[in-house]
């Protein structure tokens, strides 16, 4: 049976999502990452799915499922993370939800480091790009783009400095200190700025903050 015809406010549209961490290898062992879990970003590719839009989902290593009816292309670096967003394009909607590496170990030693006696290894650090800022201010910029910012202190006024300086046109700021359970939670209590102002939403299931910001960017799609 077909379900009740539903609106499908973003049929014909191509959705651009980042989800999940990056990692970034030390050596064949190791690697640095952070503690996002892909629930936020999951959730909105899958709220962009169900809203009719063609998705792709460029995640990091997560342990949750892909969502329903979404394209998943798989990366594990920042770099990687970069690469694979351009290689999408073009898209009319990107929301960019992973938390990517902010920095990479200046060099990923070909064999395992060895606990030899003496000093623990320095660990030297580069800049990862980032593909936010870079995808605001290309040429093959989406026309609605949305960026997350995870804040542990000063949250209205780092996000603020994020929305402009990343060119996008929307910011979903969260607080993630660490006794506020965002990460690997269910739950999520964002605000939301833009040219027009702040809106702080009620803390919200993860899912439901998709679908809200999805009917957001289907509002500003026209
Ligand atoms: N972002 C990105 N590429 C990076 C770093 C961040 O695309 N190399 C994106 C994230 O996906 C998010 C937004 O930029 O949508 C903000 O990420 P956040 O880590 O909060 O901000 P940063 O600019 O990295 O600043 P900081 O970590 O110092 O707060
Ligand atoms: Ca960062």
């Amino acid at each position: 049976f077909a379900a009740a015809t539903q609106p499908k406010p973003l049929a014909g549209r191509h959705v651009l999502v980042t989800s999940g961490p990056t990692i970034e290898p030390i050596d064949p062992v190791r690697f640095i990452t952070n503690r996002s879990s892909g629930k936020q970003g999951h959730a909105v590719a899958a709220a962009a799915a169900r809203a009719g839009a063609r998705v792709t989902l460029v995640s990091g290593p997560v342990s949750i499922p892909d969502p329903k009816g979404v394209d998943v292309v798989r990366v594990e670096t920042a770099q990687e993370m970069h690469a694979a967003v351009f290689a999408a394009l073009p898209a009319d909607v990107a929301v960019m939800a992973a938390a990517v590496s902010d920095w990479r170990p200046a060099e990923v030693a070909r064999e395992k480091i060895k606990k030899a006696a003496g000093d623990p290894p320095p660990l030297a650090f580069v800049e990862n790009p980032d593909i936010l800022a870079t995808l605001g201010h290309d040429g093959r910029r989406p026309q609605v783009v949305v960026g997350f910012a995870a804040e542990t202190a000063n949250v209205e006024a780092n996000a603020a400095r994020k929305l402009a300086a990343k060119g996008a046109d929307y910011i979903v700021a969260n607080d993630v200190s660490l006794q506020g359970g965002v990460f690997g939670g269910d739950r999520n209590s964002v605000r939301v700025l833009s040219a027009a102002g702040i809106d702080v939403w009620p803390t919200l299931a993860k899912d439901e903050v998709a679908e809200r910001l999805i009917a957001l960017i289907a509002e500003r799609l026209g």
